[in-house]
């Protein structure tokens, strides 16, 4: 039985369409999903949408919708999203599946039943941008300290759950696992406030904000948003109902929660409390990526105008060229700046003169000196020698994606250099000319042979490895070497077939002025 993988991006509140931080994190999980099911492993991804609380009702409200009518127009451009970017995700999630509103009730009378839920008064700060409780210390001149909105003053009838009993165990569970919170700068972050601070008891209910989950003890409250959203982790590979109850023993504990930085209190200290509470394991990784940012170095920003459309881009450019550029350019863990004319240079200079010209110059050879055959040949030690494969599984182990794109693409230089170097075209005029006139006709045919196989070899590697990053493109290289798609255990060189038929196929990468 291969080994499980886990991976789940944050559920996106659907308040507006899909802006390019969402295409972001679900490219970025695909990659990783993608290169686990290149290891043979068995992947579950889950995405979805985060369809409660105040705020939607409120969005809701101002378009003239009833909330449900609202989300479920809305869920469609996420939906789309994911199609336009070629995201391999198992499920797509949405709050108000009837299965994940089971599993959300389940849990909130789980930790009630265990007396780890109360009756009381709140009585605070809440900003509805981000839907979390904030203490007067946490403003910012009154303002959220995230989004820098206007927290509203709530006071009202409340569940609580006793998540301040959970401070030692919080930091405990942090301490054990080194990796469950990265890159390690976060986790430090976590662990700074909650030894300053402590946890609170977390009020996990709202009397009026009929938009959200009946608590299931008393209907006249709705749970709290992030006390359903964050439930969709477990709801999603199957805690209910029972008979897929396999599936969640299979896939539970997640191996990596992907999420922005903005998230992460959420997903450490209240998430864990909770499972904690409800018995439920802890995942093994919460991965904090970085946000995108405008040239400028601004946020995004709706009022600003400087929202950016991913599927804008994807029409621009196609869904290769704009994952490529995010996997790249931006260090994974790190926040990074989204520019047009860098993702137009690197289409250019990497993908189209690089990769492109690398597989069309190949198969254009092997069409013209072999018969569009591939020849019988011997993969050249020099250039296997610059595929850094062992250090590119390394890469991807810690996440540095970018850095294992980096190396492919090395690879890729080595490619055409040895192009450059060998010459096929010069083997094959001298070839001719000694079939006609000297002896030496066979000596050459066969290092023309092999240079050809070598470099159709390796392109059928390369194709491989980039599968993960440019799925779309893995797949016409494949077609037009006549090959099935491999998994990572196919990264060895030689086992490119003698014959296989090779088809010059659609320009990889077309260039943009
Ligand atoms: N609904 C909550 C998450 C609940 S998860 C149980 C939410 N939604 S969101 O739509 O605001 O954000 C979804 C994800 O996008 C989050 O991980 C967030 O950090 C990420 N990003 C939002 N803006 C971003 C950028 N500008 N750049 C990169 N990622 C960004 O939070």
């Amino acid at each position: 039985m291969p080994g499980k993988f886990y991976i789940t991006t944050a559920i996106d509140y659907p308040s507006g369409k899909p802006h390019l931080g969402h295409a972001y994190e679900k490219i970025t999980a695909d990659c990783i999903a993608r290169w686990h099911r290149l290891l043979g492993e068995d992947v579950f991804f889950l995405t979805g949408t985060d369809e409660h609380g105040s705020k939607i009702a409120k969005k809701a409200n101002e378009a003239g919708k009833n909330p449900k009518k609202y989300v479920d127009e809305m869920a469609v451009f996420f939906k789309e999203l994911c199609k336009k970017l070629n995201t391999s995700h198992n499920r797509f999630i949405r709050t108000t599946d009837a299965d994940h509103v089971k599993v959300a009730q389940g849990i909130f009378k789980k930790i009630h039943d265990k007396g780890e839920i109360y009756l009381g008064k709140y009585s605070g700060w809440y900003c509805p941008e981000c839907e979390t409780f904030y203490t007067e210390k946490d403003l910012k001149d009154g303002n959220c300290p995230t989004h820098g909105r206007k927290a509203e003053w709530i006071s009202e009838e409340s569940y609580f759950f006793k998540m301040g009993t959970y401070t030692q165990k919080f930091l405990d569970c942090l301490e054990k696992n080194p990796v469950a919170i990265l890159p390690l700068g976060r986790k430090k972050e976590i662990i700074n406030r909650v030894k300053a601070d402590g946890l609170n008891d977390l009020s996990v209910s709202r009397v009026n904000v009929p938009w959200g989950i009946p608590v299931p003890i008393d209907e006249k409250h709705t749970q709290y948003v992030w006390m359903d959203a964050l439930i969709n982790y477990v709801s999603g590979v199957g805690a209910f109902p029972p008979e897929s109850k396999d599936k969640l023993k299979r896939f539970w504990p997640a191996d990596i929660h992907l999420i922005g930085k903005d998230i992460l209190w959420h997903h450490s200290a209240i998430w864990f409390s909770i499972l904690m509470a409800a018995g439920i394991p802890l995942p093994k990784t919460v991965f904090v990526h970085g946000f995108i940012n405008t040239e400028s170095g601004d946020k995004m920003s709706k009022s600003k105008g400087t929202v950016i459309d991913p599927i804008g881009l994807v029409g621009k450019y196609g869904a290769d060229p704009l994952r490529y550029f995010l996997l790249r350019e931006i260090p994974f863990g790190q926040d990074g700046t989204f520019s047009e004319s860098a993702l137009k240079e690197r289409l250019n200079n990497e993908l189209a003169n690089e990769l492109g010209n690398l597989v069309n110059r190949t198969v254009v050879m092997a069409e013209k000196y072999c018969k569009g055959k591939i020849p019988k040949g011997k993969a050249n030690p020099a250039l296997q020698k610059k595929l850094g494969l062992e250090k590119i599984k390394g890469l991807m182990e810690r996440l540095e994606l970018h850095h294992a794109l980096g190396e492919i693409f090395s690879f890729i230089s080595s490619c055409n250099q040895f192009i450059n170097e060998k010459e096929p075209w010069s083997l094959f005029q001298k070839k001719a000319r000694e079939k006609r006139e000297g002896p030496a006709y066979k000596h050459l045919e066969k290092e023309l042979d092999n240079v050809l196989y070598s470099l159709a070899d390796s392109i059928r590697v390369i194709s491989i490895l980039l599968q993960p990053f440019i799925p779309e493109t893995s797949e016409k290289i494949n077609r037009q070497l006549g090959v099935k798609p491999g998994l990572l255990k196919d990264c060895e060189f030689g086992l490119l077939k003698e014959g296989a038929k090779v088809k010059k196929g659609e320009v990889l990468f077309k260039k943009v002025e």
